[in-house]
């Protein structure tokens, strides 16, 4: 990692105004990153999990309110069980070493997805970090675990659609402001930026309905190569960005 001493503080080039408020990030590539240091794919997913440690506290040091970061998809059940297994006990065993220090250093932690479906003993560690950082406002970190932009919509339109059912809702009464209200980041802005690494140029179900205006990064760089050098890079090229909404 390049920790110089100048990336420390707000790199003089960024304007602390125009920074993002929200950071979103696909963390990608790190099967690829241990396979070209011929080393068993879970040793990327380690490495990124430090990666995501040092990018969390430089948010912080930086002065931006929120970051989202996907960890597991819906889609990555697919992966082979020991991977799986694997990424699971890591989100545990990271939640369990890292709480002590959220806590100090005033990080509000919040997970987003189908949370049920995870094992338990993760969702038990999830509720204790949620609940022990709860009045935090340091920083947000909202972790998208067994998430998917579809199954959220999905799921908002059911509880929606339910509570239509039981007269408590009039169709009429939907509209986007409600609407989000339904999704798991009801209390979050949507993202003014999204980082993907390594290179591919998709969503892969990311937030889908947060994005819509999103600014999009996308840098080849690994994750477990992303670095406060990069993260400055990224966010240089947001400062460039006119945001238009839609106007002229
Ligand atoms: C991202 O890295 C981590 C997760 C999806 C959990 P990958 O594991 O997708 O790495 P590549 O894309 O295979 O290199
Ligand atoms: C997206 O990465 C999911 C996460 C980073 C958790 P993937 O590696 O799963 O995405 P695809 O398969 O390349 O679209
Ligand atoms: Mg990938």
């Amino acid at each position: 990692m390049s920790q110089g001493i100048c990336l420390q503080e707000l790199p003089v080039d960024l304007e602390q105004e125009r920074l993002p408020k929200h950071v979103a990030v696909i963390m990608d590539g790190n099967g690829r990153w241990a396979r070209d240091k011929g080393l068993p794919r879970i040793m990327g997913h380690r490495r990124g999990a430090s990666v995501l440690k040092e990018l969390l506290r430089c948010c912080k040091d930086w002065g931006i309110p929120a970051l989202t970061v996907y960890a597991f998809s819906t889609e990555n059940w697919g992966r082979p069980e020991g991977e799986v297994d694997f990424l699971m006990s890591l989100f545990e065993g990271k939640l369990r070493e890292e709480l002590r220090e959220m806590v100090a250093e005033d990080v509000q932690i919040q997970f987003v997805g189908n949370l049920q479906a995870l094992p338990k003993s993760l969702q038990a560690e999830i509720e204790r970090s949620v609940s022990a950082t709860q009045d935090n406002l340091g920083i947000r970190f909202t972790v998208a675990t067994n998430y998917g932009g579809r199954q959220e919509i999905v799921q908002a339109c059911r509880a929606i659609a339910t509570q239509v059912q039981q007269g408590k809702l009039q169709p009429e009464e939907i509209d986007e402001a409600l609407f989000k209200r339904y999704l798991y980041t009801a209390d979050v802005c949507d993202p003014d930026l999204l980082i993907r690494t390594s290179g591919e140029m998709r969503l892969s179900n990311f937030l889908l309905w947060q994005m819509a205006y999103s600014e999009i990064y996308i840098t080849e760089t690994l994750w477990p190569d992303f670095d406060r050098a990069e993260f400055h890079r990224a966010l240089s090229a947001y400062q460039q960005r006119s945001r238009r909404f839609g106007k002229v």
